[in-house]
Formats: structure tokens, sequence, C-alpha cells
């Protein structure tokens, strides 16, 4: 696997590949990676002549008092993961190396870039969109991957790539669990073993909707109760949003169908997560 570590390189890696009419999938993460993150390049490997995979821990998308400097950095063994899914190329530039000048031109997606975690971390989806134009603008891949465990940025990133004509396709990959319901994050390493037992509320909440929905519940507010009644069993958790939106616009519906996505973010102890479920 190459590694590189500046855009010029990158570049014209990738534009060699493309003179080889090499079909190009690109998995940007920001390490730390697990079987999510994996998941997502076993699926780019299967659909894709050849896999690039980013690891940058954007700045731009942390609010000040935020996990930036601390936010989990495992490089030397994300490396040996991601080359032992075969990816071809591994892009992993310096802060100073996306944002020489700063942060001067941005990507703002309106409206649903302030709904769900945008409304409630502002400016985080901005710091997302710019990140990914950027990195798609250097990879410039056919496909790109990303995982329906961020159902907002997904919805954000799909605004985005409609509204500046990127000619990318988006592929949403489903959420990889533990055996236990805990939907698979980078911000679990932050977990104590009392948190870890404390974070399944989400799932638990989610399942109690999805339980609900299957007997014939359609209200938006009545699943919102019952899944907020599930947060009552458990201490030391502070929910963000419970919410049932659109898929494609997170704006709330007050009745669920086909497309609807029910989204949760708590905070366990210090630590921010999200969990939701789409209905197909
Ligand atoms: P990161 O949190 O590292 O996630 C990288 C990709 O892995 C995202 O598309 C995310 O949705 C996916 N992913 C994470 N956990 C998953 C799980 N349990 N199941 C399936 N997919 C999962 O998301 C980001 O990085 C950044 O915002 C990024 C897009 C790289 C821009 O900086």
């Amino acid at each position: 696997m190459r590694i590189i570590n500046t855009v010029a390189a990158m570049q014209s890696f990738c534009r060699e590949l493309r003179m080889r009419e090499v079909g190009l999938g690109f998995v940007p993460t920001m390490g730390a990676l697990h079987e999510g993150h994996l998941s997502l390049v076993r699926r780019a490997k299967a659909e894709c002549d050849v896999v690039a995979a980013s690891i940058f821990v954007n700045p731009l998308q942390f609010a000040p008092g935020e996990d930036l400097a601390r936010y989990p950095r495992t490089f030397e063994e994300d490396c040996k993961l991601l080359e032992a899914e075969g990816v071809k190329v591994l892009f992993a530039p310096e802060a100073a190396e996306m944002y020489p000048d700063g942060a001067v031109t941005t990507v703002t997606v309106a409206g649903i870039g302030g709904r769900l975690d945008g409304a409630s971390r502002p400016g985080h989806f901005a710091g997302v969109a710019t990140i990914v134009a950027k990195l798609f603008n250097v990879v410039r891949p056919d496909r790109a991957y990303f995982g329906q465990k961020d159902a907002a940025q997904l919805a954000v990133i799909r605004q985005m790539v409609r509204d500046l004509n990127f000619d990318v396709e988006l592929v949403g990959c489903p959420i990889v669990r533990d055996a236990d319901g805990l939907a698979l994050s980078s911000r679990n390493r932050y977990l104590s073993a009392t948190e870890r037992q404390q974070a399944l509320v989400l799932h638990a909440s989610l399942s109690r909707m999805k339980q609900m929905i299957a007997e014939g519940e359609r209200d938006s507010a009545t699943l919102i109760r019952g899944g907020m009644e599930v947060f009552q069993t458990v201490t030391g958790v502070r929910v963000d949003y419970l919410s049932v939106v659109d898929a494609r616009t997170l704006l709330p519906v007050a009745s669920v169908h086909s497309g609807t996505l029910v989204a949760i973010a708590a905070h366990v102890g210090n630590t921010r997560l999200i969990d939701n479920f789409l209905m197909a």
C-alpha cells in the first residue's frame, strides 16, 4: 500500500489511475479504524478496480471544546488493517497540507447542514462538506463509500454532490454493530466499562421504536415518546436529540413511512454517540 502525504502526489497518483481507466473507489475516514470502516473498504473492493482510503482528523469539523486533541489516533494499526484489505493507496495528509492558508474557502450546505448534528454542533457539517469536497477534488473517485451510521452526514454530502455537480457516485453502507447492538464508532474507545453498558440504551431505544412500527404505530410523536421512555431506565446518559425525519431533507415528519430516518444522539458521560435506523 502506498502512503501519500501531499495533495500534489495524491493527485498525480490518482490521475495516473484514471488514465489507465481504472475504476476508483474511495473511503474517507478519520482513522482509529474498526469493522465499520472496514466494511466500507470491503464494499469498495468488491465494486471497484482500485480502492483509495484517507485518514485525516479534520480540525474544521470539530468545534472549540470538542475532542479534536484527544481524538484516537492509531495510524500504524490502521495502515496494517487497510493493507490487509487490499487498499492500494492511503492519503494521510497533515492539517497544514490540507489548510495551508487556514479555512479561507469553505462549503456550507444551507438548511440541511444545520439539522440534527448540525443543530447540536454548529459549523460541524460545513467542516465535513469542506473536507469531503477537497478530498473529492484530490482523489476524483468514481465511487465514494460512506456509512449509514452517520446518516445526517450522508444526507449533507448527497446534497453537496448534487448541488456542486461532483462527478462521483455515493454509496451508503449499512451500520456495523457489536454483537450486543452498540454501533461501532471510533469514539467507543472513550467509554469506561460502565459507560459501555449505558451506551446500549441508544440501540435499545431504537429497537423499541422499530418494534412499535412493526406493531403498526406510525405517529412520530408517539414513537418519540416510546423511544424516550427507554432512556429513563438508565442514568448517566443525556439525550441530545431523538428525531423522526425525512432521510433526504432531515426535516421532521409527522408520521413515518419508507424513507423515514429515526435518529438519536446522546451523551454517555463525556462521549457523544449517535445511532439510527432507516425505514425501508
Ligand atoms: P469517520 O468517523 O472516521 O467515519 C468514516 C466513515 O466510516 C463514515 O462514512 C462513517 O459513516 C463510517 N462508519 C463509521 N462507523 C460505522 C459503522 N459502525 N458502520 C458503518 N459505517 C461506519 O465520518 C467521518 O470519519 C468524517 O466525518 C469524514 C467523512 C471522513 C470527513 O472528515
